[in-house]
């Protein structure tokens, strides 16, 4: 039996993931790769959208791909591939923004904002059409579902609409995609600011978890974690931000539930709940830190699994942008 296809794009954005990505994304998507035929494509033409230092873009996209596989995205079983290494998807992109509204496109919300900050002289058409980009990903895959989070819900409603306008003007040629919500997991903050998320861009580096920081580094950054003096460990989102997110942490990594950890914690110090937390962070995070390390020192070992998977993906990208073509009169 076939099974139904998923198609997830990440961004080759900052070298090393962070772990609010780990729990609240990865895990899931090393989870999927046995429900679902997954595309993973680390998305690098549309990280041209914005401003890129192209050493440091090529190095990104590399370590990105390494920490997926690293993770347990598994070459055998999902196809994870860069997106630039497939030729069609730039193709049918440009079929697609031919039948694309201008003032449709305009009305992105994600363009606007990004517009908006980059000043409307700056932005590029590039960063216009960046949604067209992503439906050609998805499309060409002929996906069945795209996991998605409420800023690509309406780039997901775009790309449903340009299949539906397509089929309607050409003939049936596209899946349409539906979206699949990922199961709500722990929100993981920050641990200098722990009301705040745990983010890429947050302002300072000493709350943030690296997936390829050394251990010690992750240690120490867990013992230096803010909480409160009240000294009781008890998960209370409002009155113990600090100490609910170290509990959340620690439960998601270990599967202990939280009142488990609370009873086992009675009586106890910060400082003990906090090295129980940097012992499960390092030995979750130690493993895939190694491994990513290791196929990066290996660099024909990482273009040889990216080079077969971009084959798979080119082979199933082709077949659609062939019918495509013909049907448009290429
Ligand atoms: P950032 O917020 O650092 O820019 P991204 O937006 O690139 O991270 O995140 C990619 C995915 O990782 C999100 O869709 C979300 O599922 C997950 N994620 C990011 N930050 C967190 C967090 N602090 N807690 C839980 N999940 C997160
Ligand atoms: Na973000």
């Amino acid at each position: 039996m076939t099974k139904p296809i998923i198609f997830s794009g990440m961004q080759p954005s900052s070298s090393s993931l962070h772990l609010g990505n780990y729990i609240g994304a990865l895990t899931q998507w090393v989870a999927l790769q046995d429900e679902f035929d997954a595309y993973y494509c680390v998305v690098d033409l549309h990280a041209l959208t914005v401003p890129q230092d192209p050493a440091e873009l090529r190095e990104r996209t590399r370590t990105t791909a390494a920490q997926y596989i690293a993770a347990g995205i598994d070459p055998a079983k999902s196809t994870l591939f860069v997106q630039s290494h497939v030729a069609a998807h730039p193709e049918l992109a440009w079929i697609l923004n031919t039948i694309t509204g201008f003032g449709e496109a305009g009305r992105m919300t994600q363009f606007k904002d990004k517009s908006q900050k980059q000043g409307a002289d700056q932005a590029s058409v590039g960063l216009f059409t960046y949604p067209v980009l992503m439906a050609s990903d998805i499309l060409l895959y002929q996906t069945n579902v795209v996991p998605v989070g409420e800023d690509q819900r309406q780039h997901l409603e775009l790309t449903r609409d340009l299949a539906g306008r397509f089929n309607h003007r050409f003939g049936e040629t596209f899946t349409v995609p539906e979206p699949y919500i990922l199961k709500a997991t722990a929100k993981i903050y920050d641990l200098q600011n722990p009301t705040a998320k745990m983010s890429k861009s947050a302002d300072t580096d000493a709350g943030l978890i690296r997936v390829l920081d050394e251990p010690k580094v992750t240690a120490k950054k867990i013992m230096r974690a803010v909480t409160d003096t009240d000294n009781a460990i008890r998960f209370d989102r409002d009155e113990k931000p600090g100490v609910s997110n170290l509990l959340t942490i620690f439960s998601a990594l270990s599967g202990t539930p939280i009142e488990t950890l609370e009873s086992d914690y009675a009586g106890r110090g910060y400082g003990d709940l906090k090295k129980g937390v940097a012992e499960v962070v390092t030995s979750t995070l130690e493993p895939i830190r190694a491994r990513t390390n290791e196929l990066l020192a290996d660099p024909a070992e990482l273009d040889r699994l990216l080079a077969a998977a971009a084959d798979r993906a080119a082979e199933h990208a082709n077949t659609t942008l062939r019918t495509v073509y013909d049907r448009v009169g290429l």
